[in-house]
């Protein structure tokens, strides 16, 4: 099974409207992806108009960056999944670092989140990694399959063919540090390896595992290019079509 080659961005808490839809139409207007699935993270006050925006391109998608794992109710400033899909998004972020550490996400909150979102259809993209510490006391392996096989593997097989992952080493994200491509390509060997024996070949040679951390146009081509890193998920090098579209290029490339 050929799996998708993916570049996400994740805007973060950055852009307001107005400098939000002039960064979506540039992209749109800079790129036309092919083989390329692209998708555009953006804080969800900008979902409907931005996913309006990338209606023109086939490839180009939006995601938000978070949910709450409740169909609606009394949950003062949350976000449910169908009000994400009904501003047509189709993807949303899920246990990125920044969440677990800045609001105490837990596993089990977080595989909650993946399970709504599933449920209400849409794509979660799924982020692990690990902190500094345990990358130098070379745990780092372990760690990251720890956190799948708690966050994910209660997933039958077919949810679990639904989901992308995203892994993203603590210590390159926002950093400038990136993974060197023989360090990721380890980790996402490991991880497609762990997914086998859940699940089997064919999942896990389905399963798009995205690199995330410093991904910049002058890296992308030789962290794509590594076997079992199926794109990447971008932070900073997303908030600039100038830096966004060719990392998207460098993909469409290979
Ligand atoms: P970065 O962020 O590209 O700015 O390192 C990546 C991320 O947090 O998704």
């Amino acid at each position: 099974m050929t799996r998708k080659k993916i570049v996400a961005g994740n805007w973060k808490m950055n852009t307001t409207i107005t400098d939000g839809t002039a960064l979506a139409q540039a992209v749109t207007d800079g790129v036309t992806p092919i083989k390329t699935t692209v998708i555009m993270c953006t804080p969800a006050t900008h979902l409907h108009t931005v996913s309006e925006i990338v209606k023109e391109k086939s490839n180009i998608h939006t995601g938000a960056q978070n949910c709450y794992p409740a169909e609606k109710g009394a949950y003062t400033g949350e976000l449910s999944v169908s009000m994400i899909e009904a501003v047509g998004a189709e993807y949303i972020v899920i246990g990125h670092s920044e969440r677990r550490t800045y609001f105490d996400e837990s596993g089990d909150f977080l595989a909650k989140k993946v399970d709504i979102t599933l449920a209400g259809g849409l794509t979660p993209i799924y982020c692990c990694g690990e902190a500094l510490d345990i990358r130098e006391a070379g745990t780092h392996v372990k760690y990251v399959g720890n956190q799948l096989k708690a966050e994910l593997f209660h997933l039958s097989a077919e949810d679990f063919g639904k989901v992308i992952v995203a892994y993203e080493p603590i210590w390159a994200i926002g950093t400038g540090v990136t993974a060197s491509p023989a360090q990721a390509q380890e980790m996402h060997a490991e991880l497609r390896q762990l997914i086998a024996n859940q699940y089997g070949e064919e999942v896990a040679n389905g399963t798009s595992i995205l690199y995330g951390g410093s991904v910049k146009p002058a890296n992308a081509t030789e962290l794509f290019s590594c076997p079992d890193v199926d794109g990447g998920l971008v932070g900073g090098a997303s908030l600039k079509a100038e830096l966004f579209v060719p990392i998207i290029e460098a993909m469409e490339a290979l």
